[in-house]
């Protein structure tokens, strides 16, 4: 496995239990390192985003520890949080930006937690704008500037959300789902850039995606989880039909009890910007989404 020395992130027995007793991590070990590229593969539920979220307290774990290289172990204290977070850019699904600000409004949030508050109240110096712009030009987005984030198209938009990121000048990048939104050829697009930037600046990246074929492209390294456990651990050539079997058996299970049960208007958890409309189950859609890919990757290669 294509791995660096020195380990950015340490979790010993990292567990997160929600309340009402939802186990949505199990005792969990596991080092990510420096400059490597993994991604989070798993059914809906599997746990992804609760790993994701505990990698900087988001979520706080229920029991075990979680050391960062250079600042030691998280714990409820605020100014090591404070920061890990610095450092840290978290890249969301629906890329978390102000609609009404302009693309270099919002990247410039990125530089905020530099300062105290009060400071950040009033307008950030030069250097933070030239900044700014030249993390907007490394996305390719420098002649939107001065544009309204929300004239812009989901990939624009996420690629605003990648420069706020890398405004921070961080270390360490996690991305929940960055391109769930996007169509299969931006979700590419995206990710490739984004996967570029990581090893140019050799960030430590952990990426939650469905698409097994994109997991495959750009992964250093993929981790599989199931019911809130790592059932794969491996390199991107390692991830066999066998191996998708295992991480996303229990989904075929459920569905088989969905497919077994009387109709019923079905709760929709696709994640879409669509108002509604034409929403699928889960159960129609990942799965066979995560094949195609599958079957895409390979053809490509
Ligand atoms: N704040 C919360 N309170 C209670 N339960 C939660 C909370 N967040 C997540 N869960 C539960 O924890 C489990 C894991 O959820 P998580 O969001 O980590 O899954 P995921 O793999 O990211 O799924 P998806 O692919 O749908 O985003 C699920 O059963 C979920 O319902
Ligand atoms: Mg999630």
């Amino acid at each position: 496995m294509l791995q660096s020395s020195k380990a950015m992130f340490k979790l010993e027995d990292v567990s997160k239990c929600f309340r009402g007793g939802i186990q949505a991590l199990h005792s969990t070990c596991l080092e990510l390192h420096q400059g490597q590229f993994t991604v989070l593969l798993g059914p809906s539920g599997a746990g992804k985003s609760t790993l994701l979220r505990c990698l900087n307290f988001l979520s706080s774990p229920t029991s075990g520890r979680i050391e960062v290289n250079g600042l030691g172990t998280l714990n409820g204290n605020r100014r090591l949080l404070r920061a890990h977070r610095h450092r840290t850019a978290m890249i969301f699904q629906q890329h978390q930006l102000i609609g009404r600000h302009t693309a270099l409004q919002n990247v410039i949030i990125g530089r905020i937690g530099n300062y105290s508050i009060w400071r950040s109240m009033r307008p950030l110096p030069d250097s933070d704008h030239i900044l700014a712009l030249e993390c907007l030009e490394r996305v390719g987005l420098l002649d939107k500037a001065t544009e309204r984030v929300d004239n812009l198209s989901g990939g624009q938009q996420q690629r605003v959300g990648i420069a706020r990121g890398l405004a921070q000048q961080p270390t360490v990048m996690l991305a929940d789902e960055p391109v769930a939104s996007l169509d299969p050829a931006t979700s590419e697009k995206v990710l490739s850039l984004m996967h570029r930037i990581c090893s140019e600046d050799n960030l430590t990246a952990v990426v939650s995606l469905h698409q097994v074929g994109l997991a495959k492209m750009f992964a250093d390294r993929i981790i599989g989880l199931a019911g809130g456990r790592i059932v794969f651990d491996g390199l991107p050539h390692q991830m066999t039909d066998n191996v998708f079997g295992r991480i996303y058996q229990n989904r075929k299970q459920t569905s088989e009890k969905m497919a077994a049960r009387p109709a019923r208007k079905t709760r929709s958890v696709t994640k879409s910007n669509n108002g509604g409309k034409n929403e699928k189950s889960i159960f129609d859609t990942d799965v066979s989404h995560a094949f195609v890919n599958v079957n895409h990757s390979s053809a490509s290669r």
